[in-house]
């Protein structure tokens, strides 16, 4: 039997109306605007008001990319949303967007896997899809990373932000050869447990009881995400036979500029083919991919038929990437 592909049909996102500049950090904690701009080249972050919650950003993001795909919620037939900071231990984000959204078929979940959630969950949408268990698939990756912060502590506050990114695949016969194919052409995910110290959450359901507070050795953590993202790349690359010059686009999980210009001349990719977003929105965890590709087809930059590569690094480690023809 062959294979189904998982076109990609919408694709939305959404970011809290809330910014908070480096300035309004700098009178919180000792830090200042141009030791952020500097060390990540982020400028602000949006932070989700009182009482919105994972969910809601997920919801807005969702149907942005139902619109853009011109599909009722009604059709889907799974929903996959990567999340780390999900509004109850359970249910699931997946349950609640699904029942919002008056979809009634096949199943709804969550993907664990930090900063990584969405290659993780788009990686899951794929291979349902190319199995028949599922045909119309949202991904979501939606974070109020401002709830797990702890808000004292200069050197991961300054970091990261709240937002959602969706996207909406539907099953199609494949057409076109090899690398010509449209839609998602592999994934490939990655895990190393052995790092969990270098980036945590200190609390949670089982073992405190509380939700914990985000903890992290930054300057450790950036010398791997350089390393482990580069050999993602190369390798998605190699498996679905395409060369990294061939790639029209990167999207990359936004965490830090530098890490994004690490990446790039490691690899000897031309800084106008990486989307940039960390600037506006900070690290938004799984929300950043989507957040950025969206970013990038409503300017005009991704178009149809383009090839794009997306890469994440995350806390467990997690790390890995996908390649898709638009
Ligand atoms: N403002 C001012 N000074 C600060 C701040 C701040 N916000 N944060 C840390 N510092 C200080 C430190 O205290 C330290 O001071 P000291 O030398 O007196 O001890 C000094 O800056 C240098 O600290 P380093 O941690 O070595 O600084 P570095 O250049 O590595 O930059 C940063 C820190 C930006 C966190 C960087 O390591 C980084 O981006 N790492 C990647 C982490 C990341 O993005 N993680 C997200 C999740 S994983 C991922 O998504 C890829």
């Amino acid at each position: 039997m062959t294979e189904l592909s998982a076109r990609i049909a919408g694709i939305g996102s959404h970011l809290p109306e809330r910014i908070l500049t480096n300035d309004e950090i700098s009178a919180m904690v000792d830090t200042s605007d141009s030791w952020i701009r500097e060390r990540t080249g982020i400028r602000q972050r949006h932070i989700a008001g009182e009482g919105v919650t994972t969910c809601d950003l997920a919801e807005r993001a969702a149907r942005r990319a139902l619109e853009d795909a011109g599909i009722a919620a009604e059709e889907l037939d799974l929903i996959v949303v990567a999340t780390t900071t999900p509004d109850f231990t359970f249910p699931s984000v997946g349950t609640m967007l699904q029942a919002r959204l008056g979809a009634t078929q096949g199943a709804a979940f969550d993907v664990q896997a930090v900063c990584t959630g969405f290659v993780y969950a788009l990686s899951m949408a794929d291979n349902m899809i190319a199995r028949g268990q599922a045909k119309t698939a949202l991904v979501v990756g939606a974070e109020t990373m401002s709830r797990i912060l702890d808000w004292t502590d200069r050197s991961t506050c300054v970091l990261f932000g709240d937002g959602a990114g969706a996207m909406v695949l539907q099953a199609a016969e494949p057409t076109g050869e090899g690398t010509d194919r449209s839609g998602i052409l592999g994934t490939y995910l990655r895990s190393d447990g052995r790092f969990k110290d270098l980036l945590h959450v200190d609390g949670g359901p089982s073992s405190t009881g509380t939700v914990g507070h985000l903890r992290m050795v930054g300057n450790q953590v950036f010398r791997h995400a350089i390393t482990n993202i580069a050999e993602s790349m190369t390798t998605i690359a190699s498996r679905s036979g395409v060369t990294i010059e061939e790639v029209d686009w990167f999207v990359p999980h936004q965490a830090n500029q530098r890490i994004l210009e690490g990446v790039a001349r490691r690899l000897s990719i031309p800084t106008e083919k990486v989307i940039s977003t960390v600037a506006d929105h900070g690290n938004t965890s799984a929300a950043s991919v989507p957040l950025a590709f969206d970013r990038a087809v409503q300017d005009g930059r991704i178009k149809r038929g383009d090839l794009v590569l997306m890469e994440a690094l995350g806390g467990g480690f997690t790390w890995g990437a996908a390649l898709a023809r638009y």
